[in-house]
């Protein structure tokens, strides 16, 4: 291990933005698929990575809401990646132990990439060792506006008092129900920004920005990111004095 880790402080949820695919390739002479084509293949290694260093959730940032507005090829080049990789990835989630899950407006998502999403679901669903989010077509504020929408419905209903919605309750209504909120939040590719992304969960995150991009983040790097993840004192809004106590 490149990296000495405390197993013990390994981040239990980690999202990752992989962002620099099309500057990847374009640095290269290749095409943007090409670049995605790398990426996929990142984020096969960074998943069976994570997994080994003991994180319980990992979270891929892998298509927003706004990437509908890319060129309609590199669309389709995405979801083709995406069902290819649920069509190879299969046997090695159930060999590993990895649950698929998805984050976002699932019934948005091209039929075909449903299909085969669906299927990797309902087969990995009894799996414990790691959670696989796939964060697909994917807004932070759309997920907040339809928590807020079935809330405010429960209350219309009447099952549920304005005065007894807390947090919990409200993170209950999120794609990521019943997951713990992000440790660490990890952005290749130099752009320091959240993208829309778990904008609630994101509370308490710890971030790591790194200048590599996407296809070039590989094991080391991870590792690389957890390690200075642990040198951080997380507060909480407490003082530096009352953690150490
Ligand atoms: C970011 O690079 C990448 C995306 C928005 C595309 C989705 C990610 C993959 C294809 C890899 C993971 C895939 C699977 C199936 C898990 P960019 O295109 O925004 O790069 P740029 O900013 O350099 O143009």
């Amino acid at each position: 291990m490149a990296e000495s880790l405390d197993t013990a402080l390994v981040p239990a949820h980690v999202a990752v933005i992989m962002d620099g695919n099309g500057r990847w390739a374009q640095r290269r002479g290749l095409s943007r698929s090409e670049g995605h084509r790398a990426g996929t293949r990142t984020a096969k290694a960074i998943v069976t990575r994570a997994r080994e260093l003991g994180v319980r959730h990992l979270t891929l940032y892998t298509f927003s809401r706004e990437n509908w507005s890319r060129p309609k090829d590199e669309v389709a080049l995405i979801f083709d990646l995406l069902v290819e990789y649920m069509k190879g990835e299969l046997a090695n989630l159930l060999d590993q132990d990895i649950r698929l899950l998805v984050l976002g407006d699932f019934d948005g998502l091209p039929f075909v990439a449903r299909q085969s999403l669906a299927h990797v679901m309902a087969k990995t669903a009894h799996c414990r060792a790691m959670t696989l989010n796939l964060a697909l077509n994917y807004s932070g504020r759309e997920e907040i506006l339809r928590a807020s929408r079935a809330l405010a419905q429960k209350c219309a209903a009447g099952t549920l008092e304005p005065e007894s919605l807390d947090e919990a309750a409200f993170a209950a209504e999120l794609y990521t129900a019943g997951q713990p909120d992000p440790d660490l939040i990890i952005r290749t590719s130099g752009e320091l920004r959240l993208s829309n992304y778990l904008l609630f969960q994101a509370a308490y995150a710890e971030f790591y920005f790194t200048d590599t991009l996407w296809p070039d983040f590989d094991a080391a790097e991870l590792e690389r990111a957890l390690a200075d993840y642990q040198r951080r004192q997380r507060r909480f809004g407490k003082t530096g004095e009352q953690v150490a106590e």
